[in-house]
């Protein structure tokens, strides 16, 4: 299958906006599309700010959204207490969930073109992402357990792991400006497969799954992809919060791998167009919606307590990515890999801009035609597995998140995190030289 393609449109110029025909068929075939400016052009851009300072204001007072309105929501974290982050995002839901609807029925006329009836999902994300090393710094400020989902990075997923719906429509809208580093990460050469996951949703560490394409947004575009590309956040490595919104949408009826998910009716019908028969329409739709919702509640009470898929779901999954780095033969002559150690590998098995296992414990990479570097496996974050990442410029790239590690020093822009062990390799003396990290 061919690679899913990046294509930039802006809603303001007319030869672009031809672009946008059947841009729903292009989208559920793996097309990323960034709509620059999308908020601006619907006339939702004032709004959405003004939403998530409302929230900021009656979660913390007037002073800090003040504060916040002033330096821009990158300074997030220098105005608010981690411990206020759970009322934040909770008192910005309930705003931003009011005006769902208008802007759902704006974003589907605008941009996609439409003029027949959506389905959109009841409660938006909304998302402060705070730099990692402050997360680190001032985790006594908050209980980590409880709010783990908003301070950590989420890792590489299909949205219906979380039994969303398998042809939702993802709206990433930058409400603050998003860049290199604490963004988001797609995954384009394994779309088209459903990868396994861990029982609690997680995916497997021996899954590969190629480079992963990020983005630069400024406030308003928005970034709208198929929800079954695999995708996952960055580990925010800037000094900058990235605050996002982000809307689901189908544009025919949601389809769950699950018949019993329980985002089953969270997905609410609408009309394009505004006036008195789909007002109407609309208020019928949401009466009898709302009564079945109440009904599966008490039917399906504690069925569906957590939103991972079940185990028969997952047995249905593809069984694995692309075919993972395989590991070339090394032979070494003492057992602790430092100083002059001798480690003997065929360095011709490795080509120019590849990693590759070469024990439990290590990898290998010919990052130029002079240069084999050998360094450990797993990265320092949550311990993915690093043959499984990518070359970038100097670094090795997680593939989990996304995190740069410098293949001279080992370190990564995350001053918390510790650095991992890099060795050069040697042909001519078949030895490593190097230094494990302190
Ligand atoms: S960046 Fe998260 S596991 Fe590597
Ligand atoms: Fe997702």
């Amino acid at each position: 299958m061919q690679h899913p393609t990046v294509t930039n449109i802006s809603l303001h110029d007319h030869a672009e906006s031809m672009l946008q025909e059947k841009i729903s068929e292009r989208v559920l075939s793996g097309e990323v599309i960034i709509v620059r400016q999308s908020l601006q052009a619907i006339g939702y851009f004032e709004s959405l700010q003004e939403a998530s300072l409302n929230g900021i204001r009656r979660a913390t007072g007037q002073e800090k959204a003040a504060k916040i309105k002033n330096k821009g929501f990158e300074a997030f974290h220098e105005v608010i207490n981690l411990d206020e982050l759970p009322s934040v995002t909770h008192h910005t839901y309930e705003v931003v969930r009011s005006l769902a609807p208008k802007i759902a029925k704006k974003l589907i006329k605008k941009v996609f073109q439409q003029e027949k009836a959506f389905y959109f999902e009841e409660y938006p994300n909304v998302r402060f992402h705070v730099p990692y090393d402050i997360v680190v710094q001032r985790k006594d400020e908050f209980n980590t357990f409880a709010w783990n989902g908003k301070v950590t990075a989420h890792g590489p997923h299909h949205d219906s792991w979380y039994q969303c719906p398998t042809n939702s429509i993802n709206i990433w809208i930058a409400i603050g400006k998003v860049k290199i580093g604490n963004g988001l990460n797609i995954y384009p050469q394994v779309y088209g497969k459903l990868l396994p996951c861990t029982k609690d949703g997680k995916i497997q560490r021996d899954q590969y799954f190629g480079s992963a394409l990020n983005f630069e947004l400024e406030p308003g575009d928005a970034l709208i992809f198929h929800g079954e590309h695999l995708h996952s956040s960055e580990i925010n490595s800037t000094d900058a919060t990235r605050h996002v919104i982000s809307l689901r949408m189908t544009l025919d009826k949601p389809k769950f791998l699950n018949p019993h998910s329980p985002y089953k009716y969270d997905y609410i019908y609408s009309q394009p167009n505004d006036g008195f028969w789909e007002e109407f329409t609309q208020f019928v739709v949401r009466k009898f919606h709302n009564i079945s919702k109440k009904i599966n509640s008490i039917i399906a009470q504690e069925k569906n307590q957590n939103y991972i898929i079940s185990p028969e779901i997952i047995s249905k999954f593809d069984d694995t990515s692309m075919a993972f780095p395989q590991e070339i033969s090394v032979k070494t002559s003492s057992r602790k890999l430092v100083g002059d150690t001798k480690l003997i590998l065929d360095s011709k098995e490795l080509k120019l801009g590849e990693i590759r296992p070469i024990s439990q414990k290590l990898c290998a990479a010919k990052i130029n035609e002079r240069r084999v570097v050998v360094f450990d496996r797993y990265c320092p974050h949550e311990g993915a597995d690093l043959a499984a990442g990518y070359l970038r410029n100097d670094c090795v790239v997680c593939p989990w998140h996304n995190l740069p590690i410098n293949l001279q020093s080992g370190a990564s822009p995350c001053q918390s995190l510790q650095k991992i062990s890099v060795f050069d390799y040697q042909e001519e003396s078949q030895k490593i030289k190097g230094s494990e990290a302190e």
